[in-house]
């Protein structure tokens, strides 16, 4: 089965997107798969470099700055650039570079291997002088050596032998990507970084650079190895970038072995010494060893979290590469979060928003509870930051957490489709919710998530109303973004409702089982009995959009009175309509940009009677543009939730390709990771039905007409689990841990180790239960 991505072919229009999809990373460090060589002046390019969290400060320039806008934003930076090495062949006067625009392209392939968490760029090329050789760009970003990117060349002489210069740069002039035209990248293009020291010493060669405003540091140190005892090196110093060049006669296959070790001044105090230091400790393995402990990391994640698709080798292929890419963006320290196209380019400036909790902890918490919990853990340390911005919104208690962010203050400069969605911190505290029902996880509880979930709550009794024995909630945002400030919010009430809820009863539960921690909890917060009074009641009636004549829950109190937008007059150069019509124009309609109360109906399902859920599916999809990647997963579940699993297997397709086929035209700002997580997200929540509720483990499994079977591992409190279906049979086996009743169509059944759960296939996809 398929662990490669391959680009066999070079398609000069796709090196841009490539860029993206082959990009190494480690959820610190994130390197965009640019060529070595570099690209002729006029070919478009987005040489990229980042960490995790790196930033720097900007001015929001406004032309009416009105009372709590953030004067300032964060923005990820793109460090120095040590990716280069150009590979230059012949007799000094008539040296040529080795370049895929010049010469003669022999062969070329480009892979990316999932299971070893390498990529690799095979050329074979002979230049117009004759001289004929393969050259292998091997890379990796460590697992194991957090700060490492290491990049190994492999040359083969074909035309013996052949006179070869190797030039490798750091290059420390370097900027962010913009464009005037793409609300969803930058568009200033100031440079953000100065440099503060070059240096060559001995056997390394170093930069340190500095972000112009935010002061963070960062720094790189490279070091430079050829196979070939006779090589001679030479170094230069330029004006901003360090040169090196070796020079040899290439008879014989010879390696290039060049480390760059990457780090920044929030997490390393003294840079250099300490980037010296992890050069040392690494300088006793060799390729061979760095590659084995790279696979033993990526063994030990696909047996965590691989899901096989049976009868589908694209969407398999699909899959993999969804899903290692959300592990090379996924922050692993407590500090840093997913950012919407994790490290693989600059879209969305690197900001941190509600994908993560809702599009991505799913699967990392159902697979992989210890990097779920450091994902959690970040929206802790920027807990006081959220409090701080509750009170600028003028409310007097409670987080109200920043839509966009990296430091945990607000980024968004557009307050209708940013700081508006305060469902961000309903969404924060479900994702806690979910991980304390994934791994009844009490320590976590009581270190942070107990504090996040009332203080969110407070939030809800700050911003709502009661009205007439009613909880209501105004002048709000949901998720879709081309509907804005509204009142009741479906989603928002939904979500709000839950978080009060859990509030309420994770307060009882820690009163009787913690009541030291309690006492002093509630302390810490000025936490009264009232308030946990108000929760309870601000749950109990919170009000609930419904529509009698539809039978839908209306996404708002006056949505259902606009007019429906004009799909058949409106062009399909025209999506998406953000980039067409001015916000108020799509205001004015019934259209959505992506799941609403969709989105609601699976997160919060018990709110709502099946007919519901179904007929508000038929109402919405009609009116749903799917401008948004985090939509289409969404229709997909929800497609398999309401029995229409065909059309779920028609959104899912779409969603499990899409960067790879470049669906939404903007990959090449990079991968887009919710819908990566969605992806997960439509098979086990989808085609398997799997939900997370006080009980345990609900599950409704039908298979695609289009699939022989999936399967799929998972962590539950403490075991181990693996789900298999085909068209024969669905099982459940308890591989590890204490056994455990599970819910399959609302029917309950014993797994233990030595009984497995086993249920007959129907004949139209189902189970026979
Ligand atoms: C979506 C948001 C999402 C953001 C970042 C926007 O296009 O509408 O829901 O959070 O992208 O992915």
């Amino acid at each position: 089965m398929s662990w490669k991505i391959q680009s066999k072919n070079i398609d000069f229009e796709k090196l841009l997107i490539e860029e993206s999809l082959f990009f190494n990373g480690n959820g610190y460090i994130g390197i965009r798969g640019n060529l070595e060589e570099g690209l002729p002046e006029h070919v478009e390019t987005i040489r990229g470099t980042y960490i995790n969290g790196y930033h720097d400060i900007v001015n929001i320039p406004y032309g009416e700055k009105l009372f709590g806008f953030p004067e300032t934003q964060q923005k990820l930076v793109n460090i120095m650039d040590t990716q280069g090495i150009e590979i230059w062949v012949g007799s000094d006067q008539e040296k040529e570079k080795v370049s895929l625009y010049t010469g003669e392209v022999l062969s070329y392939n480009r892979i990316l291997h999932m299971d070893k968490g390498l990529t690799e760029r095979i050329l074979h090329w002979r230049s117009r002088q004759g001289h004929e050789l393969i050259i292998k760009f091997t890379r990796l970003v460590s697992f194991h050596i957090q700060e490492l990117f290491y990049q190994f060349v492999t040359l083969t002489p074909i035309s013996n032998p052949i006179p070869v210069q190797i030039v490798s740069t750091m290059n420390g002039d370097v900027k962010n990507y913009a464009n005037r035209n793409d609300p969803r990248v930058a568009s200033d293009d100031k440079k953000h970084i100065k440099i503060n020291q070059l240096l060559q010493c001995e056997d390394y060669s170093f930069i340190e650079l500095e972000t112009c405003r935010s002061g963070l540091r960062s720094a790189a140190l490279s070091t430079m190895k050829l196979s070939n005892p006779y090589a001679k090196y030479r170094y230069e110093m330029k004006k901003s970038a360090i040169v090196s060049t070796v020079d040899f006669q290439l008879s014989a296959e010879t390696f290039l072995d060049k480390r760059t070790f990457i780090a920044e001044s929030t997490r390393y105090e003294e840079l250099r010494k300490e980037l010296v230091a992890i050069k040392k400790e690494s300088a006793s393995l060799n390729y061979h060893e760095i590659a084995i402990q790279q696979k033993s990391y990526m063994n030990s994640f696909w047996n965590d979290t691989d899901v096989i698709i049976q009868g589908d080798e694209q969407i398999q292929e699909a899959i993999r590469f969804n899903l290692y890419h959300l592990l090379q963006s996924a922050g692993q320290d407590g500090k840093t979060s997913i950012a919407a196209k994790g490290l693989s380019g600059e879209g969305y400036e690197g900001h941190y928003f509600w994908d993560t909790e809702i599009y991505l902890l799913p699967m990392f918490t159902l697979t992989n509870p210890a990097l779920a919990r450091k994902l959690l853990l970040y929206r802790y340390t920027i807990l006081n930051s959220a409090r701080e911005r509750a009170k600028e919104m003028g409310h007097k208690k409670g987080a109200l957490y920043p839509w966009r962010t990296i430091t945990g203050k607000e980024c968004s400069s557009y307050f209708p489709a940013g700081t508006a969605q305060y469902h961000i911190s309903a969404d924060i505290a479900y994702s806690y919710v979910y991980y304390f029902l994934a791994t009844n996880d009490m320590e976590f509880l009581k270190e942070a998530g107990a504090e996040v979930l009332l203080e969110t709550a407070r939030l809800w009794i700050e911003v709502g109303h009661f009205k007439e024995d009613q909880f209501r909630i105004d002048t709000v945002t949901g998720p879709d973004e081309y509907t804005a400030i509204v009142n009741n919010n479906y989603y928002t009430n939904v979500m709000a409702k839950y978080n009060l809820q859990w509030a309420y009863d994770i307060s009882l539960k820690l009163q009787i089982e913690e009541p030291i921690f309690w006492k002093r909890l509630k302390e810490k917060l000025s936490f009264t009995e009232g308030e946990l009074e108000s929760f309870k009641q601000a749950a109990e009636r919170m009000y609930l959009p419904y529509d009698e004549n539809r039978q839908i829950n209306p996404q708002d109190d006056t949505f259902l009175q606009k007019e429906i937008w004009d799909f058949e007059g409106t062009p399909a150069e025209h999506y998406p309509l953000l980039l067409h019509y001015h916000p108020l124009t799509i205001y004015r309609y019934q259209v959505c940009k992506q799941a609403d109360t969709v989105l609601a109906h699976f997160l919060v399902e018990d709110e709502a009677s099946e007919a519901v859920i179904k007929n508000s599916y038929e109402y919405y999809e009609k009116i749903t543009t799917h401008d948004s990647s985090l939509s289409s997963c969404v229709f997909s579940m929800m497609g398999a939730r309401v029995g229409y699993v065909e059309k779920a297997y028609n959104y899912f397709i779409e969603t499990a390709r899409l960067d790879l086929d470049n669906i939404q035209g903007n990959t090449k700002d990079g991968l887009h990771m919710a819908n990566l997580g969605g992806t997960w997200l439509a098979i086990v929540a989808g085609f398997a039905g799997l939900r997370l509720k006080k009980n345990g483990i609900c599950l409704r499994p039908q298979l695609p007409k289009a699939w022989k079977g999936y399967k799929f591992p998972l962590q539950y409190q403490g075991r181990s689990l693996f789900v298999h279906h085909n068209q024969d049979h669905f099982t459940i086996e308890l591989l590890t841990g204490e056994p455990v009743t599970i819910s399959i169509w609302n029917k309950n059944y014993p797994v233990t180790k030595d009984k497995p759960i086993s249920l007959p296939s129907a004949s139209n996809g189902g189970i026979n239960v």
